[in-house]
């Protein structure tokens, strides 16, 4: 579905009725109003912001267009950059792929967000961008930033090289209309820990540049390894070699932020950021019908798509008590702001934890 364009109402309401507002901003009177991140290494802050605008809409206004904008309803990839930040369910700091396209601007406060300007240019690639262009993975190149950032992302979390398919699964969110997958995916596999010459089985090959006898193995390059020795990567001939050691580092102050609430918007449209559930109660408890708003997926597609208008949305993303699990006796709990890939990792560890018969499936 192509964006369409809405035209903002010439009257508008005001953003929070009269009554609430005094009540929202009693309970909001100490909230902070300006933004602070770091974007590709660089400090940013910003005391005006216009509560409308997206993540992508900010990044190219600012004139790095290497992000696209396709179908503005997360469903392409173009927009596609990496989010750094501490994860409060990990303890770690994660490399999140986000789509900028859906992200609000109050969601980077505190984070580091790395475009595809940040990694590379055309006379100092990243290893990334350089093996998706000379293994032919780009055209028409519209998808190739979302698709070179999906793998910078993968990178970033798995510095001793992802596995094949983890490699697959990080371009799940990208399309491409006009290169075809096959050659994204070779460049992308010469990242692996087994295919690290772009040969992957996953993708039809023998997981070996140098094998004969039709991929029935004599002459891999990686035969001689032992089953006890680390997993090396693997740099194909001609290609740029990834050192992890060399990359952004994630800014040692961004360590020490402090998540301090935040309030700002017009009369149309007000954000509140609350970083504790007694705030974000409070925030509830006077504006019942304040928007609730995680990973905004839905809420942004809602907004561009059908017109919704919502005039005071609390995002709920830096709580960290909504981003906690705990193995409990005879149970799970589980934050309800966890996102999928934690979750991911949670169930496998609860399988661990509770044992075979009470970790199976239900069926
Ligand atoms: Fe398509 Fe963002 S523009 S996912
Ligand atoms: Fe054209 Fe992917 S290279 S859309």
């Amino acid at each position: 579905m192509a964006p369409i364009a809405i035209s903002p109402d010439p009257t508008p309401a005001p953003a929070v009725s009269p009554s609430a507002t005094h009540s929202l901003s009693s309970v909001t009177t100490t909230y902070d109003d300006t933004l602070r991140f770091y974007l590709n290494g660089t400090r940013v802050t910003i005391d005006n912001i216009d509560p409308e605008i997206t993540l992508l809409e900010y990044l190219r206004g600012i004139g790095l267009t290497g992000t696209k904008l396709g179908c503005a309803e997360g469903g392409c990839g173009a927009c596609t950059v990496v989010v750094s930040q501490y994860n409060p369910t990990t303890k770690k700091i994660y490399h999140a792929s986000v789509n900028a396209c859906l992200a609000p601007l109050v969601s980077v406060d505190g984070k580091h967000v790395i475009t595809v300007e940040g990694i590379g240019n055309t006379k100092r690639p990243h290893p990334a961008q350089e093996r998706i262009a000379k293994g032919n993975g780009s055209q028409c190149g519209f998808c190739t930033p979302g698709i070179v950032m999906s793998l910078y992302a993968l990178l970033r979390n798995n510095p001793d090289a992802p596995s094949e398919h983890e490699i697959e699964e990080a371009f799940d969110g990208n399309l491409c209309r006009c290169t075809g997958y096959r050659p994204i995916l070779d460049a992308a596999q010469t990242f692996s820990n087994k295919a690290g010459c772009g040969k992957a089985t996953s993708n039809g090959g023998g997981g070996c540049c140098m094998e004969k006898n039709g991929g029935e193995g004599g002459g891999c390059c990686k035969n001689g390894f032992k089953d006890d020795q680390p997993i090396k990567r693997f740099t194909p001939p001609g290609f740029i070699e990834y050192n992890p050691d060399t990359e952004l580092i994630f800014p040692p102050a961004l360590r020490k932020h402090e998540f301090k609430p935040l309030a700002f918007g017009n009369k149309r449209k007000k954000w509140y950021r609350p970083v504790t559930m007694e705030q974000l109660l409070e925030i509830k408890s006077v504006y019942p019908s304040a928007k609730i708003i995680g990973g905004s997926t839905e809420t942004q597609i809602e907004i561009k798509f059908k017109a919704m208008q919502y005039s005071a949305s609390v995002f709920v993303g830096d709580i960290p008590e909504l981003r906690q699990y705990s193995f409990k006796d005879d149970h799970l709990e589980i934050g309800g702001n966890v996102v999928l890939t934690d979750l991911e990792a949670i169930v496998q560890e609860a399988a661990k934890h509770y044992g075979p018969e009470k970790g199976q499936v239900f069926t």
